[in-house]
């Protein structure tokens, strides 16, 4: 079993990736109504990683013989001032998401819980991508006084990736 403040610390951040999760829903349905459909498309699709990311938590704890907990979640921001809003909370979002990652990553160092250790690899090199991702697009509508500029370019950069065959498999996924 893995070091049991790890396994605690992961259950938190399974609770973050929900949250993540709704956030992001709430972000794609902000977008959804003002007719924005790249933008929107794009928080769904962030949404579906969130909770691809806590089913991978759950699926290691499984594995591990390790309690798992499901938690509820806090509410998230719904209602935004204008299309940069939800790009900035995003982005705030990711880089707060990365120190937990990184600080998962030193408590299972720090207990010489090496498996724990590697797992945790996958979701470093993974925040690298979301907040250089997040940042972009927070810089590119930053700039944007045409809001069709922001779709254009979603359309262009970020049309979705294919399945990444390195990343942990997730609880309830086809093995
Ligand atoms: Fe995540
Ligand atoms: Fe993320």
């Amino acid at each position: 079993m893995p070091a049991a403040p790890f396994v605690a610390k992961l259950n938190e951040q399974i609770a973050n990736e929900f949250a993540a999760h709704q956030q992001y829903v709430a972000c794609a349905v902000y977008f959804d109504g003002e007719t924005l459909p790249q933008l929107a498309g794009f928080f769904y699709r962030q949404a579906m990683e969130e909770r691809d990311h806590a089913m991978m938590m759950v699926q290691y704890l499984l594995d591990t013989d390790a309690p798992v907990e499901i938690p509820g979640v806090v509410p998230p921001v719904s209602t935004f001032d204008d299309v940069v809003a939800p790009i900035a909370l995003a982005l705030e979002q990711e880089k707060r998401v990365t120190a937990q990652i990184n600080e998962l990553a030193g408590v299972a160092r720090q207990a010489g819980d090496y498996s724990s250790e590697q797992f945790m690899q996958w979701f470093i090199k993974e925040q690298v991508e979301e907040v250089a991702t997040m940042s972009d697009l927070l810089r590119v509508a930053q700039r944007s006084s045409d809001v069709q500029d922001i779709e254009d370019y979603v359309v262009r950069e970020q049309s979705g990736e294919g399945a990444d065959p390195t990343a942990p498999r997730a609880a309830g996924a086809a093995a």
